[in-house]
């Protein structure tokens, strides 16, 4: 018997969604809830659209946005390297603007819309930008990939919308380049080093190849 298994099809399955929910989510849900009891902080209530779907949530008001959608929600596809902003790896988008959750809390986006690495698209029908990194090999152990992705969406977006970057030339005319990509996804870490391949597959993108 054949085993049809290769790194690519493990690690793309695993680069395009992470809908896995933990077996302890309940539990971790529960034990927060007593943790913010004990630091006698009071709950209170968040409205966000989460991938297209509307979702109520309780949380301590110190909750961040990263840990609202991991731990309350068990969207784990958005990662936590750093929880301080230096790494990229918790980036999603925010009314389409990409920003990274773990330096801001749920409670400052009542009623706007998230979207994560899960609402992009799913292992069946990959968004273009997650082909074309499974396409490039644009990722090694994949820990930064869904940051990596959510980034690179909303990245184009703002140069289709002609937003400079800090190595434009010219600002009335706001083109993209590997330059542009590697100024804009600076923000982005691989500790693999993925990043040649990386820009390979957001051009691809960007030139309607995926
Ligand atoms: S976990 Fe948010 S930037 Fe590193
Ligand atoms: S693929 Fe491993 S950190 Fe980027």
């Amino acid at each position: 018997m054949t085993h049809d298994v290769t790194r690519r099809s493990i690690l793309g399955g695993s680069a395009a969604v992470c809908l896995v929910v933990p077996a302890g989510a309940d539990a971790q849900s529960s034990a927060q809830k007593k943790s913010s009891k004990a630091n006698g902080s009071k709950n209170v209530s968040v409205q966000l659209i989460v991938n297209g779907e509307p979702r109520s949530l309780a949380v301590d008001p110190r909750t961040t946005l990263l840990d609202a959608l991991r731990e309350h929600l068990q969207l784990t596809g958005t990662k936590k390297g750093c929880d301080q902003g230096q790494c990229g790896a918790c980036t999603v988008m925010v009314d389409g603007r990409r920003i990274n959750s773990c330096l801001t809390l749920a409670v400052m986006h009542d009623g706007e819309s998230v979207t994560t690495i899960e609402g992009l698209g799913e292992a069946t029908h990959l968004h273009p930008m997650q082909a074309a990194f499974v396409k490039h090999d644009g990722y090694q152990c994949g820990y930064c990939t869904p940051g990596q992705i959510c980034s690179s969406v909303a990245m184009l977006r703002e140069i289709e919308d002609g937003v400079p970057s800090h190595v434009t030339q010219d600002l009335s005319r706001v083109t993209f380049s590997d330059t542009e990509v590697r100024e804009r996804m600076s923000g982005n870490i691989c500790r693999c080093a993925a990043y040649a391949n990386i820009v390979a597959a957001i051009r691809d993108v960007a030139e309607g190849q995926s």
